[in-house]
């Protein structure tokens, strides 16, 4: 979907960044920028900037910016469309009737074809478990301590043991082999056509607006593999959805229950805690993690007790962390998972062991003393230090002392002692920051392509901050002197303003919008950090090494594919004058 260059402008404009920014964010102001804590992760001090010159923001912590179209997208999970749709509303602007354009429409109808595709398989396997086929199935869901209920408000189904039987079903209801196999439901070969699932009990995965985007296939008892899982199609990102969300989004609860298994999240659902989600088999990502971040602000890992599940814990903790959410880890023993909990003990001893679960780095330190034997004094001494080094996570001092205070405390050692250790690591590790320099050929190639992109970067921050120096620039340079893909994007973004007299950062970020990323690293480039020079000479000297550079850069790029004699000496003459140019800010 596509709306006019002057109309996204127009809803950018009417928008302040500091406004909207401010609405969501808690901004101070500090020379000319505003800071504030990022909400894009988690940090204790600000170093999360608005610029309301430029009408941008930059985080020097994590690197997201952008401009404020670009922020709504960020932080509601919005597509462009829908940023552009809230602001708009928010400042009055009408937004006139969108044009698709052909190729979203076809992606668009893909979608809702393949959407159609799992909501009708979706549908059979239910029909099939309420059905004589489906009597194995039914019994086997009701012998683990399913209900009627909770059956039908997960839409569990049931595959009949034939290899094609949804296939044909599905043919029969007219789609094509084509859409059939881009579902992931139906492998097709050239014996002929083959379900994915058959003879399984079938769990529809949902996305939050209910809609089924892949299914979870049990075998009934032991077998292999326990669970099949759709492949990752055209609407099944399974990175971005986790089993249970729809529902838990909705539960009112004050945190989100993160578990590993579908039967996991069917039980405590069924239990009453209806704000479980799952991963399925996958590991945790931001992206899970931001999900969550848009629905609430803590969540507990009820992961299974054995190794693995500690594992994954471990790991999904900084993720989790990243995300900007606060943790909690729930401690199952002597049960394996949620499901045999419950079933075990009942709700209410749930509900127990979560108001009693261990908040992620205390959990986190009492792990890594699981490797250590606290009898003996090395391994002792070993474990305090690792403790030690670990509490440096915290940036935040009081944050760090309280922690220090408990472990002190759980592991009788006195905190005098710990704090000491841990201020030896902080300024052990503040000396390794100075790496030793290394050189190779290959390196100082690394180096030379760093510093043309570096002078690259510089100048476009440098033509932003400064707009009077463009007409000192375009003299000298074009578009196509600027060799980096992105950079040589904005600067044919960026001449075409400057001829016009009007730089403007943010409207050339509208062009970026819509692509994959992109826009966080163009932000990043409006934000190289402009050196201070002490005086004027140095300041005019750094200039025209700076535009020198990017020009004397792409003169032996061109040169590296010349083909004539006197085109080489064309260049080499061009070269020349180069070096002799007078150029300067005065
Ligand atoms: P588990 O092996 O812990 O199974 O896998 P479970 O959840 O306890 O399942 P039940 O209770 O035996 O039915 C946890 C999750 O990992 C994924 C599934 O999402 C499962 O729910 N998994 C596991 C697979 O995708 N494939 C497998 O073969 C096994
Ligand atoms: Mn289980």
């Amino acid at each position: 979907m596509y709306y006019p260059e002057e109309v996204i402008e127009e809803v950018r404009e009417r928008n302040d960044v500091v406004d909207v920014i401010g609405s969501y964010v808690q901004l101070k102001k500090k020379g000319s920028s505003y800071f504030g804590l990022c909400p894009f992760h988690n940090e204790k001090s600000p170093s999360f900037s608005v610029s309301p010159g430029k009408q941008m923001y930059y985080c020097f912590g994590c690197g997201k910016g952008g401009n404020v179209i670009s922020f709504i997208m960020e932080y509601e999970n919005f597509g462009f469309v829908d940023a552009l749709k809230l602001l708009a509303d928010r400042a009055g602007v009408t937004l006139p009737e969108a044009e698709y354009s052909k190729e979203d429409k076809k992606r668009t109808d893909e979608k809702n074809l393949l959407l159609e595709i799992q909501k009708k398989a979706a549908l059979y396997f239910y029909y099939q478990l309420k059905s004589e086929n489906g009597a194995r199935g039914y019994e086997y869901l009701k012998n683990r301590g399913l209900s009627d209920q909770t059956i039908k408000s997960f839409g569990l189904g049931f595959a009949n043991p034939y290899p094609n039987d949804l296939y044909r079903y599905l043919k029969q209801q007219g789609y094509s082999d084509l859409a059939l196999k881009e579902s992931g439901l139906v492998k097709i070969e050239e014996r002929g056509a083959y379900d994915k699932f058959w003879n399984r009990v079938m769990f529809p995965i949902m996305d939050i607006n209910n809609r089924v985007i892949g299914f979870g296939g049990r075998v009934m008892g032991d077998g292999s593999p326990k669970y099949l899982n759709s492949p990752e199609t055209k609407i099944f990102d399974k990175s971005r959805n986790l089993y249970g969300m729809n529902a838990a989004r909705k539960s009112r609860k004050p945190y989100i229950l993160i578990c590993e298994g579908y039967m996991d999240v069917i039980s405590m659902h069924q239990a009453g805690f209806t704000n479980a989600v799952a991963s399925l088999g996958t590991a945790f990502t931001l992206q899970h993690g931001l999900l969550i971040k848009r629905y609430t602000k803590e969540v507990i890992l009820a992961y299974d007790s054995d190794t693995a599940g500690i594992n994954a814990a471990l790991r999904a903790i900084p993720i989790l962390k990243d995300a900007g959410l606060s943790i909690r880890v729930l401690n199952l023993k002597p049960y394996k998972d949620p499901d045999e909990f419950i079933k075990a003990e009942g709700a209410e001893a749930f509900q127990q062991r979560l108001d009693e679960a261990e908040n992620s780095f205390l959990f986190e330190i009492r792990v890594i003393k699981e490797q250590y034997s606290m009898e003996d004094p090395e391994q002792k001494t070993q474990f305090f230090n690792e403790a030690a080094k670990k509490l440096l996570e915290f940036s935040d001092e009081m944050e760090r002392n309280n922690y220090m205070e408990a472990i002190a405390r759980t592991y009788h050692i006195s905190y005098d002692l710990l704090k000491r250790r841990v201020i030896y690591y902080g300024s052990r590790t503040e000396l390794k920051e100075k790496p030793m320099k290394l050189r190779s050929g290959i390196q100082s190639r690394r180096e030379k392509d760093a510093g043309v992109k570096q002078a690259q970067k510089l100048l476009i921050t440098w033509i932003c901050e400064e707009p009077e120096i463009f007409s000192k620039v375009h003299n000298i340079l074009n578009p196509s002197d600027f060799t980096e893909g992105i950079y040589q994007k904005i600067a044919k973004l960026l001449f075409a303003q400057g001829e016009r007299g009007e730089i403007n950062p943010a409207e050339i970020l509208n062009h970026f919008m819509q692509g994959e990323e992109e826009d966080t690293q163009v932000a990043a480039i409006f934000h190289a950090k402009l050196p201070i020079y002490p005086t004027r000479e140095e300041r005019n000297r750094a200039f025209r090494e700076t535009v020198l550079r990017i020009k004397r850069n792409h003169l032996e790029e061109i040169s590296k594919h010349v083909q004539q004699m006197d085109e080489l000496q064309q260049i080499v003459r061009k070269k020349k004058e180069l070096e002799e140019l007078n150029i300067s800010l005065d």
